[in-house]
């Protein structure tokens, strides 16, 4: 299959429309997207990224109106995260509406739903006849791509089109709060910090997320997730390492330990979030071997940057 890259919002969502599988920007990390009226572009969605089929999507609309056709029932602490946040990188998970077909919620009676702020990839979901399934645009366990170079790379050959846009501003996948039940539940960190949460919906809490659950709230946190093909040495800020090969490598906000041949220091959580996708894919390219990572704080950013960085170090 020849994958299409085009500029025009207009072609690809008309892909999209006629059943393809279509890659589009959004301010996280780039999307994967099929209309959820289109079973056969969802089957063939999970088959290109290599995604188990009992890991659920989240489905995009352009704007809050169109909660109706995906949500069956929006709680008053939904509603007030919707107020506060969309569009933006939150995903709320919600009851379903029918119209959302078990594919996509991979059988669930629930459903992911996320507007997404960037302005392309609105128009895009303006442009498609309905809302549209995308996961991550990349390869199942690999770290999301971050930019249209990093979709191409997994999913070239696997896909109908890619919308090509500039590189995701965040750069980390939204954060996921579980409003389908009594106690809203922080189920994945994202650029929607906790605190900025709970200053909105003060009983959300955060523990589905680090806790080890024989059957996960948020499916997807059981696969392995983010990881290069480097391995992940996670170290603190005063921590002293001596990198020993010389195909080692450094991300943090610290200086970097003396030895490393690549290194990024990021100067606030902001940019070590937008560039940690990028970082990893690069070292890969490098044929780096180790990758030294410095945790921060869990407060605000710090929070989903840790959580991906234990993920894809395969400590959590
Ligand atoms: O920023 C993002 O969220 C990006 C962009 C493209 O919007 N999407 C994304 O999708 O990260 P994905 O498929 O890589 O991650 C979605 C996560 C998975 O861990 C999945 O298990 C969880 O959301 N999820 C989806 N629907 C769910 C549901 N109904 N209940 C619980 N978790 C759900
Ligand atoms: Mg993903």
């Amino acid at each position: 299959m020849q994958t299409i890259l085009t500029d025009s919002i207009e072609e690809a969502a008309s892909i999209l429309n006629a059943g393809g599988i279509v890659a589009f920007p959004t301010e996280t990390v780039y999307g994967l997207g099929a209309g959820i009226g289109h079973p056969e572009a969802i089957s063939r969605l999970f088959l290109a990224k290599g995604r188990p089929a009992d890991n659920p999507l989240i489905v995009h609309i352009f704007r809050t109106e169109q909660l109706e056709e995906v949500a069956a029932a929006i709680n008053l602490q939904a509603q007030r995260l919707i107020k506060s946040f969309f569009p933006g990188p939150l995903t709320l998970v919600l009851p379903k509406n029918p119209a959302v077909p078990y594919s996509v919620t991979a059988g669930l009676e629930t459903v992911g739903v996320r507007c997404p702020a960037n302005p392309v990839a609105r128009e895009f979901l303006r442009l498609c006849g309905c809302a549209v399934a995308a996961p991550s645009a990349n390869r199942s366990g690999l770290p999301s791509a971050t930019n249209w170079e990093a979709v191409m790379q997994d999913l070239d050959g696997k896909i109908d089109c890619l919308l090509r846009g500039k590189p995701s501003t965040i750069g980390l996948e939204s954060t996921i709060v579980d409003c389908s039940g009594a106690t809203p539940m922080l189920l994945r960190a994202g650029a929607v910090t906790l605190e900025q949460l709970q200053a909105v919906v003060p009983e959300i809490t955060a523990n589905a997320l680090m806790e080890q659950e024989e059957q996960p709230k948020c499916p997807g946190l059981k696969y392995p997730h983010y990881a290069p093909k480097a391995s992940i040495v996670l170290c603190r800020a005063d921590e002293k390492i001596a990198a020993g090969s010389d195909s080692s490598a450094f991300i943090g906000m610290s200086l970097p330990p003396q030895g490393v041949t690549l290194f990024k220091v990021c100067r606030t959580l902001e940019e070590y979030g937008r560039e940690l996708f990028g970082f990893f894919r690069l070292c890969d390219a490098r044929g780096i071997q180790v990758i030294y990572c410095e945790l921060p704080s869990s407060e605000g950013l710090g929070r989903a940057i840790r959580d991906r960085l234990m993920r894809a170090a395969g400590v959590s």
